[in-house]
């Protein structure tokens, strides 16, 4: 037994239900949970209100140092994001914000700007820490990687569920037309692209109930 924290890898495409695994695996384990794709998120969102080209790595990387993103852990509340101490939840959940994010995570600058703060969250808690490069980049010597898929037509159903509960309307296949682009562009970037880590734990989330997919996974864990 070693006296570092333990951080288990939950890694995976979009809409897979990683969020809702690695948030149930965290409680089942005592653990923190780090959805760092809220970072992402927050940083599309402050690209949209300033209007700067997604492309332009000088400028996002300016704007993000002249705003505050504080990500929040709660056993109740789950991750929460404040940008400049405001909370942002459904604002960033949005499709148009998901879609900016996708481009601004391509970024060297953005990329650096969130490694310090996801490599020291929450600690000294354990953290179950999801994402897209998790297990390959931020987090390498993890004592455990998982790496979450599904069919893209349960996602697109799923992330239509949570957009209708939002208020938000839409279409099925629109809907999974960008989930396959945005598993492409987030695949195919240069800078930490979304893949397996070596040795990860493929687990496919496309059927079976959340509940006995978390307890495989935490049976590994606990193994
Ligand atoms: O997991 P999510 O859909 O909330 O992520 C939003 C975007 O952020 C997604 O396009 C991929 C990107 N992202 C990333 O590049 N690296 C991460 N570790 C997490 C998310």
């Amino acid at each position: 037994m070693t006296s570092e924290r333990r951080i288990i890898t939950v890694d995976g495409v979009g809409a897979s239900g990683k969020s809702a695994l690695a948030r149930l695996l965290a409680e089942r384990l005592g653990f923190a949970h780090l959805n760092s794709g809220l970072l992402y998120r927050a940083a599309g969102y402050l690209v949209a209100q300033a209007g700067i080209p997604v492309d332009d790595n000088v400028g996002v990387g300016e704007l993000l140092r002249r705003h505050s993103i504080e990500l929040r852990y709660d056993r109740t509340t789950g991750n929460q994001v404040f940008i400049d101490g405001v909370l942002r939840d459904g604002e960033i959940q949005s499709q148009e914000v998901s879609k900016i994010a996708s481009h601004v995570a391509k970024l060297p600058a953005v990329r650096e700007h969130f490694v310090c703060v996801q490599r020291g969250a929450f600690a000294p808690a354990g953290v179950v820490a999801e994402g897209r490069d998790m297990g390959t980049v931020i987090f390498p010597d993890a004592s455990l990687k998982f790496f979450i898929n599904a069919d893209l037509r349960v996602r697109a159903e799923r992330r239509r569920s949570q957009l209708m509960e939002k208020g938000e309307v839409a279409d099925l296949e629109a809907i999974e037309n960008d989930l396959a682009r945005r598993d492409f562009e987030d695949a195919n970037r240069q800078l930490a692209p979304m893949k397996p880590a070596e040795g990860a734990v493929l687990i496919d989330n496309s059927h079976g109930s959340l509940e006995e997919n978390v307890e495989n996974m935490y049976r590994l864990v606990v193994g």
